[in-house]
């Protein structure tokens, strides 16, 4: 490592910023088009600028991410690394959400003091936002249909060329899955965890099944509608062995994971409490944090936007608040992190590890 230079001009605490340009950037348009300025628009210019710098950070730390995970092994210190910004990640966005309580103070009414004059812009053109969700993972095959085909008409050419190029890079989603598909330990010799993991889960099933028939309460009616929920999982289950059901769900939309990957994010769950196992345990979860927190701040923003326009359509032209409800409910990265927990069984059940295994995975300091 090379030693640090000492600076040689003196720094300056607004020069280093650039808080002329900086601070110069809020511009209301309503003053142009009615006698006083709108009030409120300084607030709404100020909320997007500051989402938008902390979009630049997020996107900072998910390149560098991304860049560690190009490795063909993950060293401890790469772990270490990866973890600490998808921390910063996971903060960034605890901050974001809150930011709409800020903006929630303006009133419909004052809203409506400037609203039209933004027409046809609109949150769909930021470009860092849809940036950071290709780069986790949300390429366009997911998106539900509106988002598919409508979203990019409303980009100019420049924009909409970019995303589509950034379309075709490997996302974090797509560095995941191959990462989690090269670890060696599910085929271990002597090693029977599939087989004692299966049994396990398929007793556990079974006593679901035992406490809904068992369950007085429940009418029959319920008890059919429970049976069937549970047939379902059981058969989600099986498809985890079985590369035909597998796929045949996969195109259903059930998962989106490979098998592979899917068992290997089972078994580190699993087996978590393993020295080998907690770098990657910490990192599965703090996916699982950063798409949960992004789940909450689209359904916020849409319970916001509800509030300030009620039923009318958006500024880009997507029905509005129930557009955003369905990219809510759909437009996930990680969700197949989450139905693993169906999965999960006693640590009592689990069969030993085999030695060696944290030999396997690669982690070594570098
Ligand atoms: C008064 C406040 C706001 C209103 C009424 C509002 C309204 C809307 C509406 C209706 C849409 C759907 C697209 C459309 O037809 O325009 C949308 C999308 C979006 N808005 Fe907002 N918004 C507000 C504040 C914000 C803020 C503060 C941000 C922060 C950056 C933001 C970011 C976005 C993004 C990223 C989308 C695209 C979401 C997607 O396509 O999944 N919005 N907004």
């Amino acid at each position: 490592m090379c030693a640090m230079q000492k600076n040689t001009t003196p720094c300056y605490y607004g020069e280093y910023l650039h808080l002329d340009k900086f601070l110069d950037s809020q511009h209301p348009v309503s003053g142009q088009y009615q006698e006083n300025e709108a009030h409120d628009e300084l607030l709404f210019i100020i909320v997007h600028q500051a989402y938008e710098l902390w979009f630049k950070q997020i996107l900072h730390e998910l390149n560098s991410i991304l860049k560690d995970f190009e490795k063909p092994n993950l060293t401890a210190n790469s772990y270490g690394r990866i973890i600490q910004r998808l921390d910063r990640i996971h903060g960034i966005q605890k901050l974001l959400n809150q930011q709409i309580s800020i903006l929630e103070t303006m009133t419909p009414l004052d809203f409506l003091d400037f609203r039209d004059y933004l027409v046809p812009a609109s949150g769909f053109q930021s470009i860092q936002f849809k940036e950071i969700e290709i780069l986790l993972g949300l390429k366009m095959a997911y998106r539900i249909n509106f988002d598919k085909k409508s979203f990019y008409n409303r980009l100019n050419d420049t924009d909409r060329e970019h995303l589509m190029e950034l379309e075709e890079q490997p996302s974090l989603f797509d560095r995941l899955q191959d990462w989690l598909e090269r670890m060696p330990f599910l085929e271990k010799e002597n090693f029977s965890f599939l087989d004692a993991y299966k049994e396990a889960v398929d007793n556990m099933l079974k006593s679901d099944l035992e406490i809904v028939n068992n369950n007085d309460y429940l009418s029959e009616e319920d008890k059919a509608f429970q049976k069937k929920d549970l047939e379902k999982t059981h058969s989600h289950f099986d498809a985890l062995f079985n590369n035909e059901k597998y796929a045949k769900l996969t195109e259903e939309g059930h998962f989106r994971m490979s098998q592979r990957s899917l068992l290997g994010a089972v078994f580190i769950n699993l087996y978590r409490d393993e020295p080998a196992f907690q770098q990657p345990f910490q990192l599965l979860e703090k996916l699982v944090d950063i798409d949960e927190e992004f789940t909450q701040w689209r359904y916020r923003h849409t319970v916001m936007v509800h509030r300030m326009i009620g039923a009318k359509i958006g500024t880009g032209g997507s029905s509005g608040h129930d557009y955003l409800r369905q990219t809510t409910q759909n437009n996930r990265f990680f969700k197949d992190l989450f139905n693993i927990s169906t999965f999960l069984i006693p640590r009592s059940s689990l069969p030993e590890l085999p030695e060696h295994l944290s030999d396997s995975m690669g982690l070594k300091s570098e």
